[in-house]
Parts: structure tokens; C-alpha cells; sequence
């Protein structure tokens, strides 16, 4: 089992990555006796049966909680029904939560978690690439109302991130190639090695693969989690290809998967980075052809860019309407100017990024 330390002073915590972890994983000092395990209808029957099973075997009293799978769950009425559950069933403030399944149970579960009882500890059993990789490590939780997604949500950092690759057996292709498009993200804002390697890896993905996108991707995140835990400036960098992307996913309704919307949104923010002159064309193209060998699309067609720009305006990354961009100057390294990773952009160099150059 391979470990990654995420310093936080008090709010420290290991990631701890292996194959086939889960089935005889020692919970002892992560979990208090009596626990809740969140989960949603998919994952319930994979994995989260056989670790009631495992926990309830071993010692421990362990409620399992399910509600149905999809974003359509990541509600603040979700959450509070989920929060009138464990009142119910006499969950008190030394009691654990954990939440096994994608990015959804994750920010849900350690919702309730953040704000039940003024907060309790959670664990993260994330079993999604992209939960393996992004939405398990850092403690941002939220939920999403009808204005926007993520709009009421908490800094909760998890006691735990326990990654068993093994869940990767069972998900669908699509939810893999989400995953590839924030990996492909940590390539391009930070290690051009890593992108190097899923150049020469993603189609024949051979023996180790996943172990080791996973642990450099948990690495990276780790790194910049630590050095700015609330989003001061640099975890900014990690909105590389969400600003256009969430915009994106936005207008058609979700309609596309978060993955395709975020590369798409890295094919247009690494236009605009190439229009301003920081990253050069050849880099722009290894981008997109990684994007394209993953699986993802490059190209949109954009039938409303104004409607685009002004969803971008209103999320909650653009300031004094102008638009705020993370973008990369060379493959593995985000432009800074004054310190600042999130640079001002106008808005007619958004638009002509929309169209070929
Ligand atoms: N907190 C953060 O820092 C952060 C970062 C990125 C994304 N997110 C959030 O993450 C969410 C997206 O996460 P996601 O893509 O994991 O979505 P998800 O949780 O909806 O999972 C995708 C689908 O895969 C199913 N599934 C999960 N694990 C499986 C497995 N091992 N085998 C088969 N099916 C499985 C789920 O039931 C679901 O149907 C969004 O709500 C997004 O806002 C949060």
C-alpha cells in the first residue's frame, strides 16, 4: 500500500492507495464505533454491503445510508435528509461518517459531515477515477442549488482517503475517461513528466498504469492543498479548463459528461493561452491530441458564445465581470503574473478562442 501524507497540521491525513485494500481494511483508529456508511444506489450493491459486512463483523456498529445515484442527489434537501437520519438513529458528535462512492457521495456525505452536529469526522472511500484523483482529497464538500452547482458547501478535510483501485474493475468507460480529463489537467498545470507519460500510456493503458497516474495525481493535488488549503491563489491553478468547461456544462444542461466539458474547456483556456501569446502552438497541439487519444472531444460547437460568456461571468470564479483564467505557459507550468495564478482576461479574447485560429 502506497502512502501519500497530506501536512495540515492538525487536519492531516494520509491517502492510502492500493489494489483490493478495501476487503480486509483495518478501520482502527479512523472510525468510532458507531458509523455511518453513505452511499449511493450504484455503489451500494459493489462495494458498500461487504464493508457494513466487514466493519459490522469486526466490531463496529455500522449503519449504511443510501440515496439514489446522480448529481440529482447533491441537494441541500438531500443533505438534510441524510442529517434527520443520523438524528434519528442517534448519531452524536463522536461518530464517523463514511462515504464510499464518486465525487457525489464524497461531497455530499462530508456535507452532512461538516455540519452535523457542528461536525463529525468522515472517511473517504472514493471509488470513481475522478474521486480517486480530485473530489476526495482537499475537503471542499458542497451541495448544488438551483442558481449553480456547488454554491452552499464547506472546508471539511477528511480523517482518511482510502483509494482501492480495484473499484476501477467495475466502473464504465465514460466514468474513466472523467477521470483522464483532471489527470490530463494535473499533467498540464504541473508535471510534464506525468504528461509525458500518459502520452506514451493512455491508449495501451499497460500494467501499472493506474497506480501511477493515480499516486503522481494525488501527489500534485496533496502539494497544492497544502500550500493553499482555502483557495487563496495558488489552488486556483486547478481551475484549468473548469471556467469555459463549467459554462460549457452549464448551457447544455449536463447534458455532457464533467470530463468532456473540461476538455473542452482546457482546448479553449489553452487557445486563449496561446492568442496571448504564453504557450506555443506545438504544445497546444500535444494537448489536444492526449485529450483526443483519451477519449475526450476538442472540438465545440459553440451556437450561443455570448450565453457562454455570460455564465462565465456569473460563476462565482469571474470578479468585476471580468473573466479569470488559470492558463498553462508551457506543458507542466501555469503562467504567474505578480504572484497571481488567476489572470484577468477580456472578454473578445475569450470569443475568439470559441473560433478556429
Ligand atoms: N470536492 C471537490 O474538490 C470536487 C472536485 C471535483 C469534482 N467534484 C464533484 O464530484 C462530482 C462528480 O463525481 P463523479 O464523476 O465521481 O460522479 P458520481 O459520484 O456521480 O459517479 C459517477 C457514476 O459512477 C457510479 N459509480 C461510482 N463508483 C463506481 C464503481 N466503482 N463502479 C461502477 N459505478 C460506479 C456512480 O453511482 C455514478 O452513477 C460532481 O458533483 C463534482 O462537483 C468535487
Amino acid at each position: 500500500m502506497k502512502i501519500i501524507k497530506v501536512n495540515l497540521g492538525k487536519r492531516s491525513y494520509d491517502i492510502m492507495i492500493g489494489k483490493d485494500i478495501l476487503s480486509n481494511f483495518d478501520f482502527t483508529k479512523l472510525c468510532s464505533k458507531k458509523c455511518a456508511i453513505i452511499t449511493d444506489s450504484n455503489t451500494r450493491k459493489l462495494y458498500s454491503e461487504n464493508l457494513e459486512n466487514l466493519l459490522n463483523s469486526t466490531g463496529y456498529d455500522a449503519k449504511l445510508l443510501e440515496f439514489p445515484a446522480g448529481e440529482k442527489s447533491k441537494t441541500w434537501e438531500m443533505a438534510g435528509k441524510i442529517g434527520r437520519k443520523l438524528a434519528k438513529e442517534g448519531f452524536d458528535r463522536s461518530s464517523t461518517i463514511i462515504a464510499i462512492g464518486g465525487g457525489v457521495t464524497g461531497d455530499l456525505a462530508g456535507f452532512v459531515a461538516s455540519v452535523y452536529q457542528r461536525g463529525i469526522g468522515f472517511v473517504q472511500i472514493p471509488t470513481t477515477l475522478l474521486a480517486h484523483v480530485d473530489s476526495s482529497i482537499g475537503g471542499k464538500t458542497g451541495v448544488d442549488i438551483p442558481e449553480g452547482k456547488n454554491l452552499l458547501g464547506t472546508f471539511h478535510q477528511p480523517k482518511a482517503v482510502i483509494i482501492d483501485i480495484k473499484t476501477l474493475e467495475t466502473l464504465p468507460e465514460k466514468e474513466i475517461r472523467n477521470g483522464f480529463a483532471e489527470i490530463i489537467k494535473y499533467g498540464m498545470i504541473s508535471d510534464k513528466k506525468l504528461f509525458s507519460y500518459l502520452e506514451a500510456n493512455i491508449t495501451s493503458r499497460p500494467d501499472g498504469f493506474y497506480p501511477h497516474i493515480i499516486e503522481r495525481s494525488c501527489r500534485i493535488k496533496a502539494d497544492i492543498v497544502e500550500k493553499d488549503e482555502r483557495e487563496g491563489e495558488l489552488r486556483k491553478i486547478l481551475n484549468y479548463g473548469h471556467t469555459i468547461g463549467h459554462a460549457i456544462e452549464a448551457y447544455e444542461n449536463f447534458k455532457i459528461s464533467h470530463g468532456e466539458a473540461v476538455a473542452l474547456g482546457m482546448v479553449y483556456e489553452a487557445k486563449i493561452a496561446n492568442i496571448l501569446g504564453f504557450l506555443d502552438k506545438d504544445s497546444l497541439k500535444r494537448q489536444n491530441k492526449l485529450i483526443k487519444a483519451a477519449g475526450l472531444p476538442t472540438e465545440y460547437n459553440f451556437k450561443n458564445p455570448d450565453k457562454i460568456i455570460e455564465i462565465m461571468r456569473k460563476d462565482k470564479k469571474s470578479k468585476d465581470s471580468r473573466l479569470y483564467f488559470a492558463l498553462p505557459e508551457q506543458i507542466g507550468k501555469i503562467k504567474k503574473e505578480n504572484n497571481k495564478t488567476a489572470l484577468p482576461v477580456d472578454e473578445k479574447t475569450v470569443l475568439k478562442s470559441f473560433y478556429k485560429i
